[in-house]
């Protein structure tokens, strides 16, 4: 096992998307336009800001035009947005976006539940976003959901996610997320199932996308980090969960993300008092305490 911590890791912080597309309340575009910006001001080079689906199945990501059109544009930052299908691709070529994300998943099931089709038509479908987005110049992400087991089907193989992160390469994805949707997975899984897919592409784009259900994901980022993972994903103020996995809570909180990694004294270019500041204002906004433990501890020492 490659034991070498690298001197950089990218963040993609995902809680203006993956954050708060699972809040009950609407959340107005003002409010997450200040979101995005505070985060591009804290240095954040890629900010997952909006998803282009069918707002009948999510309907608080119906503001994504308004919240790309409201942004600050930061230079050398890449604003990404989820796109299942050929409309949402026109609508986010249209809203300016710099990356789209396709969203697969291991699990039969929940492709099924998720985005209504078999993983096979799913990459099908993917297919023509992919096309779309290499003739258009943008990057192309792909996410593997339910990467360390599913809520409908329980256990997940690694084969099964090496073979849709395979599709994803052949498709000319740019970077590849594999994700435990639903916060289940832990150390050793994840050294087995890291390890599969970097057989199946660059360990250099790879990334992991840990939800923190059984408050596992921080170590699961470590052990990510021990096989060589360079990119992972989180949520400011730890937002977040998805609407077809009940029960899952938020992505990994990016306070706790760049606390550890300070510690691991690897950069990322992102200042965490302003992180903190972030997920402080989403907080206040949603009427509830930071779920991240560096946040809160972080602000706590500053009114002392
Ligand atoms: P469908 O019903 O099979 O699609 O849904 P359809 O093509 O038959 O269209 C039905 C209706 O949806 C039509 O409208 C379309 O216009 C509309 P109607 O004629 O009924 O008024 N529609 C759209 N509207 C806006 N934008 C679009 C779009 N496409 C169709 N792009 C579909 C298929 C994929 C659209 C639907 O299942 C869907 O929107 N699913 C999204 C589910 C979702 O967003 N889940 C959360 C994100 S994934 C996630 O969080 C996991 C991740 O974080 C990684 C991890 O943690 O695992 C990424
Ligand atoms: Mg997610």
């Amino acid at each position: 096992m490659k034991s070498t911590l690298p001197d950089f890791v990218k963040i993609v912080e995902v809680g203006p998307r993956d954050g708060l597309q699972n809040e009950q309340g609407i959340i107005p575009a003002e409010v997450k336009i200040e979101l995005v910006n505070r985060l591009s001001d804290a240095g954040f080079s890629a900010i997952e800001a909006a998803s282009f689906v069918s707002p009948k199945w999510v309907p608080q990501m119906a503001t994504s035009i308004e919240v790309m059109a409201g942004i600050t544009r930061r230079p050398g930052v890449v604003y990404s947005a989820l796109t299942p299908n050929m409309q949402g691709f026109e609508a986010a070529l249209a809203a300016g976006a710099g990356e789209v994300v396709i969203f697969g998943s291991a699990s039969e099931a929940f492709s099924q539940k998720n985005i209504n089709c078999s993983i096979a038509d799913s990459i099908a479908r993917f297919r023509d976003v992919a096309l779309a987005a290499k003739a258009n110049g943008l990057r192309l992400r792909g996410s593997v959901s339910c990467s360390f087991g599913c809520p409908y089907q329980g256990d997940v193989s690694p084969e099964a996610v090496a073979d849709v992160v395979a599709r994803f390469r052949e498709l000319g994805c740019d970077e590849i997320d594999i994700a435990d949707t639903i916060g289940v997975g832990t150390a050793r899984q994840v050294h087995t199932v890291m390890q599969r897919a970097i057989r199946e592409f660059s360990v250099a784009g790879l990334s992991g996308h840990f939800h923190d259900t059984y408050g596992q994901a921080l170590t699961n980022i470590y052990a990510s980090l021990e096989v060589g993972i360079r990119i992972f994903h989180s949520s400011v103020a730890g937002l977040g969960g998805c609407p077809y996995a009940k029960g899952a809570t938020g992505n990994v909180a990016t306070e706790d993300v760049l606390f550890l990694m300070q510690g691991l004294g690897i950069a990322t270019g992102i200042d965490l008092e302003k992180t903190v500041g972030a997920g402080q204002f989403i907080s206040r906004h949603l009427g509830r305490k930071t779920s991240s433990r560096a946040g809160n501890a972080l602000s706590l020492k500053k009114t002392v």
